[in-house]
């Protein structure tokens, strides 16, 4: 048996550069891997894929990533076994944190160590970007350049390790529809990733917080006026700066001290239904976080 975990993340920026012939945005974004994570417990059979999950609210059937990504590498690898996973799920869904995409990328490490691949971080990354555009990167997590549909990665410096405080509201948001309203409306802000490339180099948090921008975080607020409230309250209790991930709707501070971390966590507890994290900025491959046992 083996347990690995999937690591959620946090666009530090995003922006979008245009549409492309494949019906995708190429995006330049900046991605953090953040310590909330789920845990894949993984055992070979022989030849049945299954998956259970500890929380309702997410299917475990075919649509989901983490069947997707074993059938996936299982053809690939033209594998005859298969493998029975259990999935403790604690990064919300629909949240803008690459939760589904965690899960994926956690599979095809799991079925890589399970079956003795030797699959390189490249192949990993290659099959993974077939499954969705935020796989690459939760494959590799730290600090990283994410460029054309967000597959094409470029490792930055690490980010100064930072607490963050997340809030995800009780509304779902459609990725495809965000791009679309953007397509739609537009932005007057674009992030400026080269002076944000050099904060994190010079482990400057308060100027990476002053930097932090993220294209699609308009037309989600105007939708959902819940993402600018929440946003309001993060920075109107001291948050360093405070965006929405993603395509949203999870709302994240970031903040120097954990007591201040845990402070606006209460506030938010206290103050509103989302559901609320404090975790911390990370890089789960270097500091091997990633497997368990
Ligand atoms: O790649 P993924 O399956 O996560 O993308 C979900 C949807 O988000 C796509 O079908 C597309 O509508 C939109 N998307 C996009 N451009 C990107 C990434 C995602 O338009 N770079």
């Amino acid at each position: 048996m083996l347990q690995v975990n999937g690591f959620a993340k946090i666009n530090l920026t995003l922006d979008i550069r245009g549409t492309r012939a494949d019906g995708y945005h190429e995006v330049a974004m900046v991605m953090q891997s953040i310590g909330l994570h789920d845990t894949i417990a993984m055992e070979q059979t022989d030849g049945d894929i299954s998956l259970s999950i500890d929380v309702p609210g997410l299917a475990a059937d075919e649509s989901n990533l983490a069947i997707r990504a074993a059938r996936l590498i299982c053809a690939h690898c033209h594998i005859t076994g298969g493998v029975a996973m259990r999935l403790t799920k604690r990064i919300p869904i629909a949240a803008g944190l690459a939760g589904g995409s965690a899960d994926a990328a956690a599979v095809l490490r799991g079925m890589n160590a399970l079956y003795a691949l030797r699959m390189t971080d490249g192949e990993l990354c290659t099959l993974g970007a077939r499954l969705g555009s935020d796989v690459p990167f939760v494959l590799l997590g730290g600090t990283m350049l994410a460029t054309g549909r967000g597959e094409v990665l470029r490792r930055l410096s690490a980010m100064p390790k930072t607490y963050v405080v997340l809030a995800k509201p009780p509304v779902s948001v459609s990725t495809p529809w965000a791009y679309r309203a953007y397509d739609a409306e537009g932005t007057d802000r674009h992030p400026d990733n080269a002076a944000i490339e050099r904060a994190i180099e010079a482990g400057d948090r308060s100027l990476v917080a002053s930097l932090l921008c993220n294209v699609l975080e308009r037309v989600t607020m105007n939708e959902y006026p819940i993402v600018a409230e929440y946003k309001a309250m993060m920075q109107g209790q001291g948050a360093l700066a405070s965006m929405m991930s993603g395509s949203g709707p999870t709302v994240f501070g970031l903040v120097e001290r954990a007591e201040e971390a845990k402070r606006i966590a209460a506030f938010l507890r206290c103050e509103t239904r989302a559901a609320v994290f404090v975790t911390e900025t990370c890089d789960p491959v270097k500091s091997g976080e990633e497997h368990l046992s």
